[in-house]
Formats: C-alpha cells, structure tokens, sequence
C-alpha cells in the first residue's frame, strides 16, 4: 500500500535490465537518492530498520560494493540533476573511518550532485574528530537519534548513553555550523509521562535545535520489543495516549515558533526541514534500498552477504521489483503528501497532467466535512487533528503490508514473489 498505493500488489523477482532502466529515466528532469549503510554498533529491540552487527571487514566490502552499484548507474541516469541526497541506516557513522568519505566522494564523481547531503547518525559516534569527517564530507543537515532525556527511559530502551551525555553531545552538534540538526525523540514509552516528553522537547528548544522529529514507540512484529512486548499498536488506549502526547508537543513547539512539517516533525522557523529524499523519483543505493523510477518500484537484496556478491559479479542486486499503473503512482504520491501534512494541487497537475480535484474531489470534500484540513484553494493543509488521525489510519492500513514485505526480504535474499 504504501509502496504502490493499493493494497493487493505483488512483487516478482523480474529484475529490470540497465536498458530497461536508462530507457524508463529518458524524460527524467531530476533525481534523488539514498544511500542505506546496514550497520550498527548494538541492535536495539525496538528497531525495525534493516541492520546488522557492524564488522570491519563486512564494511569495507560493502564500501567497495556500493562504489560498483554507484557505477552501474552512471549510464542509466547521465547528468540529470540529483536534487535530493540522504545517508541513512543502520548507523551511516560506523563507517566514518570505514570508507563513507571515499564512496561520497566517488558518488559526486559519477552523478551530477546539485543538492545538500542529510545524514543521519548515532550520538555515540559524534566525537569532535567525528565532526570534522562529517563536515568535510559536505553534510550539511545532521539526524541524530537521542530518544529520550531522562535515564530511566533510555534505559528501558537500551540506549549506550546517559540524558546528561546527550545533552552534551547535542551542544558539541549545535555548536558546529550545520544549516539543520534534527533531533529524534521517541514518545508513549512504558511508564513515560506527557510532561517527561515535554520536558525533552523544552529542552531541545532551548539547546536551539532545528528540528525534531517525535516518534511514538512502534511494536514491529519482526523486532524483539514487538515479539515479546504485550501492548500492540492499534489500542484505542494507546491511541489516545499517542495522541495526547503529540498533543503537548504540538502546543510546545508552536509556543517555541516552530511550524510542523510532517507527522511527527516540528522545525524553527526560517531553517530548511531535515528530511529523507524530497524529490518523487528516486535511485535507493544499498542492500534493501527501494528505488522509484517512472512506472517501476524495486527492492536491492536485504542480504549484505547477497549484495556484496551480486555486484562482485556484475548483476544488479535487485531482489523485487512491481511495474506501476498511473493510478498507482497518484495514490502513492498522495500518501506521502499526507504523511508531510500538507501538498497543493498545482503540485499534483504538473506531476501527473490531470486535476487532483477529478481524482481525489470526493476524499478533500471529506476531510474538510470533518475538520481534518484547510484549503485555500491550491494548497490543502491537513489540520494537527487531520494530520493524526490519517496517519493513524495510513499506518493501520500499510502496517500489515510492510511487515510481509519486510518478513519475506529478512528472511530470503532473493523472493521469487511477495503479495502485500
Ligand atoms: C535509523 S535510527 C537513527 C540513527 C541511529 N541508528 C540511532 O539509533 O541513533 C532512526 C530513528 O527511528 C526511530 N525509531 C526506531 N525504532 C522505532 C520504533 N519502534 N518506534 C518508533 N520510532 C522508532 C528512532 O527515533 C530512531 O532515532
Ligand atoms: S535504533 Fe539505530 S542504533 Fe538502534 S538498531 Fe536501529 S538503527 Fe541501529
């Protein structure tokens, strides 16, 4: 659902040729990518994101494989613009001294790099030494994942560092010249109070981030923390407690001047949005990067083993791929214009040539019905009540499917078909 905007789609293991693909990129303006680095230091419970223990030897592999990967690109997209650049993981900073810079490097050597690069990293590993490496690989917008400000809670969730160490290492951050510091905190943890949260998110204030992103604590089923936990996520109960939760985050960060852009994000005024790949079309680099290049999803093997030795021999390391309808693409499109909280139907006619009003007229006329949205015309901006309950209503939609997807990548690199 959230990858093709239906639910009853199926991925094959139909890999797309370079020619295939060069062919699908020909009207292509511009481009983002992502760059998935799969390790971490420590695998925490709670984490759905697709990692592994990191290892010196296993990176410097995945280093040399990425460069290959980056290379089987240079002819499919030529100089097209990339617009949008984000690092993410897994932890991007394990391999700060393991072959990042190099590859960043290789990566503006092959595509045409017109855009910052976002990246984001694990507190532990932002030494000032650290800090230099990043500057100079040109990030100019850092994520770093603090969770929470109170011990107890990074305790219960296993974080390797105290509140007053995060503190620290948020202002050694703060006092570098970064154009965005995102901060992540987690919310609606075992035992967390409403004022814990918006202690942390005062605090942030005052330590003068750009930007945090405030996630409520999902159960996956396929993490440690959703196989064993009891509370799933779809209580009315604890849908509530989200909900006042974000609640008091909402009025904290509009009373600090800052506007939300997105679900779960809030960023100061004046100051870009930290954020994943913003342009519609994007190259996903990586084992389980997910690439959407007109009309066709697809998925990289989640196996690092996998990725590694299908590049060696000079494949492409996709697993999964699906051909997309046009409907498919619109309703892809608008699921990520709500997750961002606001989108305008100017947007959506110079992407797709036909008025949003004769496709989605009925659903806009619904929310508004409802108090979910403004519109001023062109842009449609979902109110903070809109903003929640549609993404509580998207995620119990695709949630399901994710999980199959991500199940069936985990545990077989190469799928022959996966129906979501
Ligand atoms: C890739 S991690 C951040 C970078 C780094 N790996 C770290 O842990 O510091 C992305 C973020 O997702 C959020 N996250 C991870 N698992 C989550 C879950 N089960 N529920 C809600 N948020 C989660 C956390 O806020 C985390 O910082
Ligand atoms: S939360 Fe961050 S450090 Fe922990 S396992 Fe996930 S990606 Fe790795």
């Amino acid at each position: 659902m959230m990858l093709t905007g239906r639910p009853g789609t199926t991925l094959t293991s139909r890999v797309p040729s370079r020619t295939e693909l060069a062919d699908r990129c020909r009207d292509i303006r511009e481009f983002g990518l992502y760059l998935h680095i799969p390790f971490c230091r420590q695998i925490c419970g709670y984490c759905p994101y697709h990692k592994q223990k990191f290892e010196d030897r296993a990176a410097a592999e995945y280093a040399m494989a990425v460069r290959r990967e980056i290379d089987s690109y240079g002819s499919v997209v030529g100089p097209r613009p990339v617009t949008s650049l984000y690092i993410g993981g897994g932890t991007p900073t394990t391999m700060l001294e393991h072959g990042l810079p190099g590859l960043l490097e290789h990566l503006r050597g092959v595509f045409n790099l017109r855009c910052g690069v976002h990246m984001e990293s694990h507190l532990n590993d932002l030494s000032e030494a650290n800090l230099d490496r990043i500057e100079a690989m040109g990030v100019g917008s850092l994520s770093m994942g603090v969770e929470a400000l109170r011990d107890a809670s990074l305790r219960l969730l296993g974080r390797p560092y105290t509140a007053e160490a995060a503190r620290q290492t948020v202002r050694r951050v703060m006092a570098r010249g970064f154009e965005c510091v995102n901060v992540d905190l987690m919310f609606a943890l075992p035992g967390q109070s409403g004022e814990e949260v918006e202690l942390a998110a005062r605090e942030l204030v005052d330590l003068g981030v750009h930007q945090v992103s405030a996630y409520p604590l999902f159960r996956f089923p396929y993490t440690r923390m959703g196989s064993t936990g009891r509370a799933g996520n779809h209580g009315l109960g604890q849908i509530l407690r989200r909900r006042r939760m974000l609640e008091r985050l909402e009025r904290a960060f509009a009373e600090a001047g800052y506007r939300r852009s997105s679900v779960w994000a809030f960023t100061k005024a004046g100051t870009p949005r930290y954020c994943s790949v913003t342009v519609p079309l994007y190259i996903g680099l990586g084992a389980s990067g997910g690439s959407y290049l007109p009309d066709v999803f697809y998925l990289n093997t989640f196996s690092v083993a996998e990725y590694t030795r299908s590049l060696g021999e000079g494949r492409l390391p996709i697993a999964l791929s699906v051909d997309l309808t046009r409907r498919m693409q619109m309703a892809g499109w608008l699921y990520w214009r709500v997750y961002e909280t606001a989108w305008t139907r100017s947007d959506f006619r110079s992407r797709f040539g036909s008025s949003f009003d004769a496709v989605y007229g009925p659903f806009v006329r619904a929310l508004r019905a409802a108090g979910f949205c403004d519109d001023d015309g062109d842009r449609i901006t979902l109110t903070n009540r809109g903003a929640y309950w549609l993404h509580a209503l998207e995620d119990a939609l695709s949630i399901a499917s994710i999980g199959t997807l991500w199940g069936a990548a985990t545990k077989e690199p190469w799928p022959q078909r996966v129906a979501i």
